[in-house]
């Protein structure tokens, strides 16, 4: 696409502010550099729906247990999953496996280039594609994630509403896109979004693109972008069921590989169901006979599509109990949690447990 003049100003000023001001990341090369694309696909992977604060440690462990792809495609998926405890949407964590896996076997070890090929691995789509391709190939590809959409938005003033937006916001991206250092420029544009033209009060008079912002010339920047009001998330509600041995240990089990939290560990709950919660009624369902003493208040937690409410109940194993525990099931002492792949909601309700 031809470049226009004042898409020319805006990236050279990002560039410029860029060299000065970019953020020092684990995953990010010196100045000048470029990273192996195996940490691009890595860090861009962990950092979907996950702040740059959190992602840090995750990388750190996962390069030095896993420093290569082919080290990582050789890994029990397993191992994988207990890694990624605590990041959440656990997909991304088979996705990855399984992504490491393909690029193993059909690119002998080497991350692809070009869109189509990105786009056919497992858990790679349009934005971290071009994410890898502009950070790890210096190619011009375009990569426009939340934080992106922003400062075009405001940079345009459009008003039109996300997600209608999107195919506006990123037709300007695109054309804001430097035939050299597309790869910087990937990462300034993320810099600029987390670290100036943030969500609320964007510290405008810092900003390298003040002058050419429309946003801000109209005084809009602040409440862009726009966004379509989102449905209220449903409330599920379930009891959840903690047996512990009497040397501490915790009885665990493993979801189905497949939904919500897939293959990772947890502990037996009853169905979680909206509406109001019959503890009567959640007792059935408890994966073994036990004296079942329901705690004091409970554990919340949020996921993409509801919120969670669950009480916990908590039982000292007997053997007559015992003889029922399903396969996979698995007894867990405390300190050998952090081994195992169970997410934060999991964690939550042993936690309460153990406290109660
Ligand atoms: N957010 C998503 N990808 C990023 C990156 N490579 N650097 C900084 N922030 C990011």
């Amino acid at each position: 696409m031809a470049i226009t003049h004042a898409a020319n100003i805006h990236a050279r000023s990002l560039l410029a502010w860029y060299d000065r001001h970019r953020r020092t990341l684990p995953w990010r090369a010196p100045a000048g550099e470029r990273p192996p694309p195996y940490l691009v696909w890595l860090s861009e992977i962990m950092l979907q729906q996950t702040t740059v604060a959190t992602v840090g440690d995750y990388f750190h462990r996962f390069v030095k247990r896993w420093p290569t792809v082919e080290a990582l495609a050789a890994a029990p998926i397993d191992e994988v999953l207990s890694a990624w405890a605590g990041l959440g949407y656990y997909a991304r964590a088979r996705n990855l496996h399984a992504c490491a896996k393909t690029v193993v076997e059909q690119h002998g070890g080497k991350f692809p280039d070009d869109e189509a090929a990105l786009l056919a691995l497992p858990g790679i789509g349009r934005y971290t594609a071009a994410a890898i391709r502009a950070i790890a190939f210096d190619q011009p590809a375009s990569a426009v994630d939340g934080n992106v959409e922003r400062v075009i938005a405001r940079l345009y003033a459009i008003e039109t509403p996300l997600p209608d937006a999107k195919i506006e916001i990123a037709a300007r991206a695109a054309e804001l896109v430097p035939s050299r250092r597309a790869g910087d420029y990937a990462q300034a544009m993320m810099d600029l979004g987390a670290t100036v033209c943030v969500p609320k009060n964007p510290r405008c008079v810092i900003c390298p693109l003040m002058q050419g912002c429309k946003g801000r010339a109209q005084g809009l920047a602040e409440g862009l972008p726009r966004r379509a009001p989102k449905a209220d998330k449903p409330t599920r509600r379930g009891l959840a069921f903690v047996l512990m041995r009497k040397d501490g240990a915790v009885l665990l089990r493993k979801r189905p590989p497949k939904g919500l939290l897939g293959g990772m560990d947890e502990v037996p709950s009853s169905a979680w169901r909206e509406g109001t919660l019959s503890l009567a009624e959640a007792l059935k369902e408890a994966p073994v006979p036990a004296n079942w003493k329901v705690l004091e208040g409970g554990v919340r937690h949020t996921f993409t599509h509801f919120h969670l409410e669950l009480s916990v109940a908590r039982a000292i194993a007997t053997t007559a109990g015992l003889a029922k525990l399903a396969p996979g099931a698995a007894w867990v002492t405390v300190d050998k949690m952090t081994e195992r792949a169970l997410p934060t909601v999991m964690r939550k309700i042993i936690a309460h447990a153990v406290q109660a």
